[in-house]
């Protein structure tokens, strides 16, 4: 662990966003049920949140289920989708306590209503906060919300709106799901998988991506540290000089 003067040189991001991967592979290797390491997840998830209120992070995404997860054994989605009502459940209050804002990406549709009423309730209940912003992608596809944006963009064309000429990106960025957050500083992947796996395809244009090898039920402040520390490194450009 660095000394308190290195962690005050760290550059933090603005929003950093975390695909949490590799739960069913720590599970494996020890031995144990995949549904252990969803469980252990949830453990680093909070670790992660932790790390996020004492950094200062402003805006953090956090990729909890895909669109794609669907075609996973469906044992393995009832577990998933339990494990995150409980999650959201048992640390409403003091995510409220800790003044964090909740939002909820991806598709409403075919999510059991007891799952849409916590999302309402968490993201009711938090409305008026002003800390860190907790975006939960659950149920997301950067393509599905590609797509999404399109069709509300072609609804203003024929609804004359807008014209097609006057489409551009910002209108484009405006449709999306949360369109006044920020584009992710850092996108950070655990379990040494080199890929976005449909997460935030638009936003990530100029995101820092750290891929490490660590397990996401690994996770905790000393790996946080060393990827605030990978990308305080990085020399971000935009395409300039
Ligand atoms: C991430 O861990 C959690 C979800 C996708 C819901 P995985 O379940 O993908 O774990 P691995 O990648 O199979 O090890
Ligand atoms: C991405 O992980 C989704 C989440 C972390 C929720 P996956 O495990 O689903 O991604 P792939 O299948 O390895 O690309
Ligand atoms: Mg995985």
């Amino acid at each position: 662990m660095p000394v308190n003067s290195d962690i005050s040189k760290l550059k933090i991001p603005t929003h950093l966003a975390v695909i949490m991967d590799g739960n069913g592979r720590w599970a494996e290797q020890s031995g144990l049920a995949r549904t252990k390491g969803h469980v252990a997840g949830i453990d680093a998830l909070r670790r992660l949140v932790e790390c996020s209120l004492k950094y200062a992070i402003k805006y953090l995404t956090i990729f909890s289920f895909s669109s794609e997860n669907w075609t996973r054994p469906k044992d393995e989605v009832n577990f998933i989708m339990r494990l995150m009502h409980h999650y959201v459940t048992s640390d409403l209050d003091k995510l409220i306590q800790n003044n964090v804002k909740i939002n909820v990406i991806g598709e409403r549709e075919g999510i059991d209503n007891s799952i849409l009423d916590l999302i309402k309730k968490a993201e009711q209940s938090t409305k008026e906060n002003t800390g860190l912003r907790l975006i939960i992608a659950f149920n997301y596809g950067a393509r599905k919300e590609i797509v999404n944006a399109c069709k509300k963009i072609a609804k203003q064309v024929l609804g004359g709106k807008i014209s097609i000429d006057e489409i551009n990106e910002k209108i484009f960025a405006n449709s999306l799901y949360l369109p006044e957050i920020p584009d992710p500083d850092l996108i950070l992947r655990t379990s040494g998988e080199y890929r976005l796996s449909n997460f935030l395809n638009w936003q990530a244009a100029y995101s820092e991506l750290i891929f490490i090898d660590e397990y996401w039920p690994d996770f905790n402040e000393k790996i946080f540290i060393r990827a605030l520390q990978e990308y305080s490194k990085r020399n971000r450009r935009f395409g300039g000089l």
